[in-house]
C-alpha cells in the first residue's frame, strides 16, 4: 500500500534499524525492552500505545527508588505517559482486541525513534491504518513526544479517543511481594489545554510532576485540546493526527513549590517549538552522540547492527548530569530492582571512559558521594575503610535482598552481600582506569584518591595473617563465580585486593609529589599516616593467590582443583554449555563447574601481568568448566579467547554477547537490557578485536580482525584527545580528530610507535609476522 511505503521513508538505513515484522504476543515484553527509549534521565519501555492487557509499561527515572511493600528498595515504575486508546464502533484498536492485516515496528537506533504501522480490521471488515512515531528527547532530557495518525481506509467512522498519564502502573516485584505502587497522587489539574499530574513516592517522598498536552490535526489545521476523551468523526481516507507532548520533572531538580511552574513552563516551550523543530533538536543531539560512540564493523552486517543496538542501549542509560549510576538492567526494565552492581564499574563505565568521559566521571562520582555509606557498612562489620554494598541504589546502603528464587525455582538465601567483597576493589580499579584513560587528575584529587585510600584500608582490615605460612589470606569470600560461596583465597578477590593496596601506595606517592599540600591535608583528614601506607605495600606483597606453579594454573580458590570435575558435553540451541547430567544446582558448589568468567576475568583485567602461556593454560582450563549462567561471561571470553588464539570461539562468544537481548538468550530480556553484556560487547570489540591498551605515554593497538571483517572503525577519547581509528587487514590508520589540551599523542600498533597528527591519518603497516592473529592461528594448529 502506498501509504505504508510513504511512511517508511522515515525509516533509517538498514544498519540502524531494529524491526518487528509481525505481531507475536509471546515476544511482547521482550520487544518492550528492546524498543525502550530514553535519555539517561528517564526511560520508557517500548509498549504498544493501546497497552494490551498483559503489557508491562515502564517509566523509570534514574535514581528514583522507593521501598514501600518491597523486601528491599527498588526503582519506581512511575505513571506512564505513553498510551492512546482509540475505539471504533465500540471496538478497541489493539493487536489483541482487533484483527489486523499488517503490523510492523521499527526502532531507529540512529535517532532513537520508534515507528509503527498497523492495519486494523474491525469485525465489520472495515480497515483502519494506524501509524505512530515517538521519541524521548535527547536534547531536552525532560521531554517526550508521541504522534499517532489514524486513517479509516474503507468508510467514514466515529472514533473515541482517550489518552492519560496512566497511574494504574505498578512494580511487578517478585511473586511473594505481589504488585506494588510506589506513589500516590498529590495534585491533578488542568488549564490552558495542559493537564498536570503530580505524584509523590511513598517512602522517599519525592514529587514527580507531569505536564501533557494533546494536539489534533486534520490536514494542516491543528488545535490543542483540553479534553482527554474525544469523539471524532473521520471521513474515509482522511488522516487524523494526534500529538502528545509530555514533560517530567522531579523535586530532586526543582523545589517542590516551583515544580508545577517548571514542568508546565517546559511543556509550553516545547509546544511552541513544535514537533518538527523538537525532533530536529533531538536528532542533532543523537548525531553528536553517535559522532563519539559509533563503531562500524564492515563485512559483518549482523555483528555491526547488533553492536549498534548494544551501544544504543548504553547511550540511553548514560547520565552525566545527575547523581546516578547505571543499574544491571539499565532503565529498560525492573530486573534487579534497578540496583547497581560491579557491572557498572567493570563492564559499563569503560565504554563511557572512552566515548563520554564526563559520563564516566559522573558514574564514579556516584560512588564517591556514597563513601560515607560505604564506611558505615565497613564499620558495621568491624572492618576499617570503605565497604561498598554489593547492590546499591540511592543512599549507598546495602540493598541486596536476603533471598531469591534460584534457576530451578527453589528459594535460596542470598549471600553475595556477605562475601562478594571484590566489588570494593572493582570500584577502585575503575577510578584508577578512568584517571589513566583521561588524565583527569582533578577527579583524582577531588575524590578518587580518597576512594582508593579508603578501599585499600578496607582490604588491610579484611585480610588475615597466616603466621605459619607468612602470608596474608582472605577467608569467607566469593569471587565473580557465584556457584562457590564462602571460599578461602578466591584468586580474583585476592588479586584485586592486592592491586588495590598497591595502587593506593603508588597513587599516594604520585599525589605527594604532584600535590603535596592537598594530599597531606587529605591524609590528615583521614587520619592516614605514611606508616599505614607502607603497611599496605607489605600486605600487598604477601597476599596469597592459590595456584599450581608447575602447571602455570591459577586455582580459583583454595581446594578448587580437588573438587569433582564433571565434563560439559552438551550445548544448547545457542551453542552454550548445558549443565551435565551428573550435576545439579543444589550441589554445584562441590564441582569445578563455574557460573561465569572468574579467573578469566583476571586475565582480561590484567593483560600484562600474565605470560602468554599462563593466559593460554588458564583460559582453556576454565573455559571448559564455565556454564555462562551470567550474561557478564561471554564478552570477556571473547576478548581473552582472542588473545590466546581461540579465534573461532572468540567470534562465537562475541556473537553470543551481541545477541544477549536481541535474541533473548537468557530468557529474561523482558525484564530489561543486560547492561554489563552490552558494555562487554564494546570492550570485546575495542579491547579484544582492536587490541586497545593504554599506557602512561601512549595508546596501543594489536588488531586481530576475523577473516570476515573488512574493517573496524571507531573513535576513542584518550588523555583528552579524540582519536579516530580505522583498522583493516592491511593497515591501521589513526587520526587526531580533536587534540588534547596538553601536548602530543603517540600510538603504537603491534609495538611500532609513532606520533599522531591532527586531521591527517597516520598509517601503521603491520609486518605480518608480528600480527597476533597469525601467530595465534599458528599456535593453535601446532
Ligand atoms: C552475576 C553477577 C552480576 C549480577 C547482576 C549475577 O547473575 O553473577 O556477577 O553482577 O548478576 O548482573
Amino acid at each position: 500500500m502506498q501509504r505504508l511505503e510513504e511512511f517508511r521513508k522515515h525509516y533509517p538505513p538498514e544498519r540502524w534499524m531494529i524491526r518487528e515484522g509481525s505481531w507475536d504476543p509471546g515476544l511482547q515484553k521482550v520487544r518492550e525492552t528492546q524498543f525502550a527509549q530514553g535519555n539517561g534521565r528517564f526511560c520508557c519501555r517500548g509498549v504498544l500505545e493501546e497497552i494490551p492487557y498483559d503489557s508491562t509499561p515502564g517509566t523509570f527515572i534514574a535514581g528514583l527508588y522507593d521501598r514501600t511493600g518491597a523486601q528491599i528498595t527498588e526503582i519506581v515504575n512511575c505513571p506512564n505517559p505513553i498510551n492512546l486508546r482509540i475505539d471504533a464502533y465500540g471496538e478497541k484498536l489493539g493487536l489483541i482486541s482487533m484483527d489486523h492485516l499488517h503490523h510492523e515496528r521499527v526502532l531507529d537506533l540512529r535517532h532513537g525513534v520508534l515507528s509503527r504501522q498497523t492495519v486494523f480490521r474491525t469485525t465489520h471488515k472495515k480497515c483502519i491504518l494506524y501509524q505512530s512515531r515517538r521519541f524521548v528527547s535527547m536534547h531536552n532530557r525532560r521531554l517526550g513526544v508521541m504522534e499517532v495518525r489514524v486513517t479509516p481506509l474503507d468508510a467514514a467512522m466515529t472514533l473515541n479517543v482517550q489518552t492519560t498519564i496512566d497511574t494504574s502502573v505498578s512494580n511487578k516485584g517478585v511473586l511473594t511481594e505481589g504488585r506494588k505502587i510506589h506513589f500516590m497522587p498529590h495534585e491533578v489539574g488542568q488549564g490552558d489545554n495542559i493537564s498536570y499530574l503530580c505524584v509523590r513516592t511513598l517512602e522517599s517522598g519525592t514529587f514527580v510532576a507531569y505536564a501533557t498536552s494533546l494536539e489534533i490535526c486534520r490536514g494542516e489545521r491543528c488545535k490543542t485540546v483540553s479534553e482527554r476523551a474525544l469523539r471524532l468523526r473521520v471521513h474515509k481516507g482522511e488522516t487524523i493526527t494526534f500529538r502528545k507532548f509530555f514533560t517530567i520533572h522531579t523535586s530532586r531538580s526543582a523545589k517542590p513549590h516551583q515544580l508545577k511552574r517548571e514542568t508546565i513552563g517546559d511543556l509550553r516551550r516545547a509546544r511552541r517549538r513544535g514537533l518538527k523543530r523538537l525532533f530536529e533538536d533531538h536528532a542533532k543531539a543523537w548525531d553528536r552522540l553517535w559522532g563519539e560512540a559509533n563503531v562500524e564493523i564492515e563485512g559483518d552486517h549482523a555483528a555491526d547492527q547488533a553492536l549498534c543496538f548494544n551501544i544504543y542501549h548504553l547511550i540511553i542509560a548514560g547520565n552525566a548530569e545527575d547523581d546516578v549510576s547505571i543499574g544491571a538492567r539499565t532503565l529498560s526494565g525492573e530486573a534487579y530492582r534497578g540496583h547497581i552492581f560491579w557491572d557498572a564499574e567493570l563492564f559499563v563505565t569503560p565504554f563511557f571512559m572512552y566515548a563520554f568521559p564526563e559520563t564516566a566521571r559522573a558514574q564514579l562520582m556516584y560512588r564517591c558521594r556514597r563513601l560515607d555509606a560505604a564506611r558505615a557498612i565497613a564499620a558495621s562489620k568491624d572492618y576499617r575503610g570503605a565497604l561498598f554494598p554489593w547492590e546499591s541504589a540511592d543512599t549507598g546502603e546495602e540493598c541486596t535482598p536476603s533471598w531469591a528464587r534460584d534457576f530451578d525455582g527453589t528459594i535460596i538465601r542470598i549471600t553475595t552481600l556477605d562475601y562478594e567483597h571484590h566489588i570494593v576493589a572493582d570500584i577502585a580499579f575503575a577510578v584508577d582506569h578512568y584517571c589513566r584513560a583521561t588524565g583527569d587528575w582533578s577527579f583524582m584529587m577531588r575524590c578518587g584518591l580518597e576512594l582508593i585510600f579508603e578501599t585499600a584500608r578496607f582490604w588491610a582490615s579484611r585480610v588475615t595473617l597466616n603466621r605459619k605460612r607468612n602470608r596474608y589470606e582472605i577467608h569467607d569470600a566469593m569471587g565473580p563465580d557465584e556457584f562457590h560461596e564462602r571460599v578461602s583465597n578466591s584468586a580474583f578477590t585476592n588479586t584485586m585486593a592486592r592491586w588495590n593496596l598497591q595502587a593506593a601506595c603508588d597513587r599516594a606517592r604520585e599525589a605527594l609529589a604532584r600535590a603535596p599540600v592537598k594530599t597531606k591535608a587529605l591524609m590528615r583528614r583521614l587520619g592516614l599516616t605514611e606508616r599505614e601506607i607502607r603497611s599496605w605495600h607489605r600486605i600487598a606483597s604477601r597476599i596469597h593467590v592459590p595456584g599450581n606453579a608447575r602447571r602455570k594454573l591459577i586455582e580459583q580458590f583454595d581446594g578448587y582443583f580437588r573438587l569433582r570435575d564433571p565434563r560439559i558435553t552438551q550445548l544448547d540451541e545457542h551453542f552454550m554449555p548445558v549443565l551435565p547430567a551428573s550435576a545439579d544446582y543444589r550441589t554445584i558448589s562441590k564441582t569445578q563447574l563455574i557460573k561465569q568468567a572468574d579467573v578469566v576475568m583476571l586475565l582480561f583485567l590484567f593483560p600484562n601481568r600474565y605470560s602468554a602461556e599462563e593466559k593460554r593454560r588458564n583460559y582453556y582450563y576454565y573455559e571448559r568448566r564455565t556454564l555462562h549462567k551470567s550474561s557478564l561471561s561471554p564478552a570477556i571470553h571473547s576478548a581473552v579467547g582472542l588473545e590466546v588464539g581461540d579465534d573461532d570461539k572468540a567470534v562465537h562468544y562475541l556473537a553470543h554477547a551481541l545477541s544477549t537481548d536481541l535474541s533473548n538468550i537468557h530468557g529474561n530480556a523482558a525484564e530489561g537490557v543486560h547492561a554489563a553484556s552490552a558494555g562487554g560487547t564494546w570492550q570485546a570489540v575495542i579491547m579484544g578485536f582492536a587490541g586497545m591498551r593504554i599506557h602512561p605515554d601512549h595508546i596501543s593497538f594489536s588488531p586481530r580482525l576475523p577473516p570476515g571483517w573488512r574493517a573496524l572503525k571507531f573513535a576513542v577519547r584518550f588523555m583528552g584527545a579524540k582519536l579516530r581509528v580505522s583498522i583493516t587487514h592491511r593497515k591501521t590508520s589513526i587520526l587526531v580528530e580533536r587534540p588534547a589540551a596538553r601536548g602530543r599523542v603517540f600510538a603504537s600498533v603491534y609495538g611500532a610507535k609513532k606520533q599522531l597528527k591532527k586531521h591527517a591519518y597516520v598509517d601503521f603497516h603491520p609486518s605480518l609476522s608480528r600480527r597476533g592473529g597469525k601467530s595465534a592461528r599458528a599456535r593453535r594448529s601446532s
